[in-house]
């Protein structure tokens, strides 16, 4: 296995249309990035994986969509106004300015290296504020979310009354956060707009404790059975007493070795009625639940799975990596994503354009569109076509020749083996969904 790099990575990406700097022809804006177009159909897929695990295959879990802009009084109550601050410093002289428990104080400036230049450390506030409306003055101040959490507690009175939910019950949702990061480097592993994916389960006080280690385990297969990462890649790191949020009873981070090194990935946080509470009495509304079967009344506790899906992306990336030396002075570049994720199923590609095989081909990709995410190539050498599609993690190559022109069969190329079989096309659809089905990781 080849040492993958995050150089590799954001190369591979540009090169082949994943992840752009945002604005680049304008020097790019930093911690913004553009997904291309093979880069938001893995996003989508990852996503996809995630909303149907969640809602689909687990009891009592329901959706929710909740904007990105909310009443500011939102971010007082849940405290990011008071405490979502990072400790700042500036340098005096070319004006940059560093996390405060990044750098080394006493050392150069890491961007000019003047030495002692640093302004004392400032709390620095992470929202991005904004104005609603024409007027720019203090009380129409708003904030674009820091997470997508707080949308569902806003709403969980609403999802109650109108959803029949009972007591556990969970609200998932994915959407856009933003956070005005001051390191922003690793690529897209901490950006200033990224996007989340969350779920508050609300369970009757107590039972969080049983709650709690089943989210975590159900989050960990997730990773390893669905998106197909690594067991070896990934660990766990439980909050020590300066990492837990004040609030907070337990929390655990799902950790994955990037390649900067093990950073998180998720967190499975026990966060106790604290968010409902400061909502009632920051609204005045009741947000107790009523438990129909036992009148018993109180403010659910919450476990909270919490992860980021740009960050998904990038472990997805960096797991599928690899330079494989196929031959001697012969390495082919592969991503070998779960092909339940991976941007195209299936690459249709005709040995030759001439003799009809073209034709044949471009109506097969058309016919396997209904099922698989396709692509068709007609240009250039087979051997180069198939190292195109490696390189972009497409797990199956169908090839049309001169043969299929008689007897209707393919060769179907699996990416990371690269074995070749022969496979009659009316039974092309139930082969790859079955190689789908038991795929297993190299
Ligand atoms: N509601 C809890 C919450 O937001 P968090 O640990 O601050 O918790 C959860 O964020 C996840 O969101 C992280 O594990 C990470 O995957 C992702 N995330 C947070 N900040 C991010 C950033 N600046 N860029 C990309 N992903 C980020």
């Amino acid at each position: 296995m080849a040492e993958v790099t995050m150089d590799k990575i954001v190369s591979l990406c540009k090169r082949r249309g994943f992840i752009f700097q945002s604005s680049e022809i304008y020097g790019g804006l930093n911690g913004a990035y553009d997904y291309g177009p093979l880069g938001v159909q893995l996003k989508n897929n990852i996503r996809d994986a995630w909303w149907k695990e969640m809602i689909q295959l687990h009891d009592n879990i329901v959706g929710l969509d909740a904007s990105i802009l909310m009443h500011p009084r939102v971010w007082e109550a849940s405290g990011h106004v008071s405490n979502f601050t990072d400790p700042m410093v500036d340098c005096k002289q070319c004006k940059s300015r560093f996390r405060a428990d990044q750098i080394d104080l006493n050392a150069p400036c890491p961007v000019c290296g003047n030495k002692g230049t640093f302004t004392a450390p400032r709390n620095f506030n992470l929202m991005f504020a904004t104005h609603i409306g024409a007027d720019v003055d203090a009380a129409s101040t708003i904030y674009l979310r820091p997470e997508t959490a707080q949308g569902i507690y806003v709403d969980f009175k609403n999802v109650v009354s109108s959803s029949r939910v009972k007591v556990p019950f969970g609200i998932a949702q994915v959407g856009k956060s933003f956070r005005n990061e001051i390191t922003t480097k690793n690529f897209i592993f901490r950006s200033c707009e990224f996007e989340q994916m969350e779920m508050q389960w609300f369970c009757k006080p107590g039972t969080d404790e049983q709650w709690f280690p089943y989210w975590r385990e159900q989050r960990m297969n997730f990773y390893v059975n669905r998106i197909g990462i690594h067991p070896e890649h990934l660990r766990w790191h439980q909050h020590g007493p300066d990492e837990l949020a004040f609030y907070a009873k337990d929390a655990f981070d799902i950790q994955f070795l990037f390649p900067m090194g093990w950073q998180e990935l998720e967190g499975v946080h026990s966060r106790t009625d604290y968010d409902l509470t400061q909502h009632q009495k920051f609204s005045g509304k009741d947000m107790t639940y009523l438990d129909p079967e036992t009148n018993e009344k109180y403010i659910p506790y919450v476990v909270e799975t919490s992860a980021g899906l740009t960050r998904n992306v990038l472990m997805a990336l960096s797991d599928a990596y690899d330079e494989e030396v196929v031959a001697e002075g012969d390495i082919r570049t592969v991503l070998h994503f779960h092909p339940s994720i991976a941007p195209v199923t299936v690459a249709v590609l005709p040995l030759v354009k001439k003799d009809g095989l073209a034709e044949y081909a471009s109506k097969l990709e058309h016919e396997l569109r209904d099922d698989f995410a396709t692509y068709y190539d007609q240009s250039g050498a087979i051997g180069r076509r198939y190292r195109r599609q490696d390189e972009i993690g497409t797990p199956y190559c169908v090839t049309v020749d001169y043969d299929t022109m008689n007897d209707n069969t393919v060769t179907l190329r699996f990416r990371d083996s690269m074995e070749q079989v022969r496979v009659p096309v009316s039974e092309l659809v139930a082969t790859i969904k079955k190689a789908t089905k038991d795929y297993k990781r190299v």
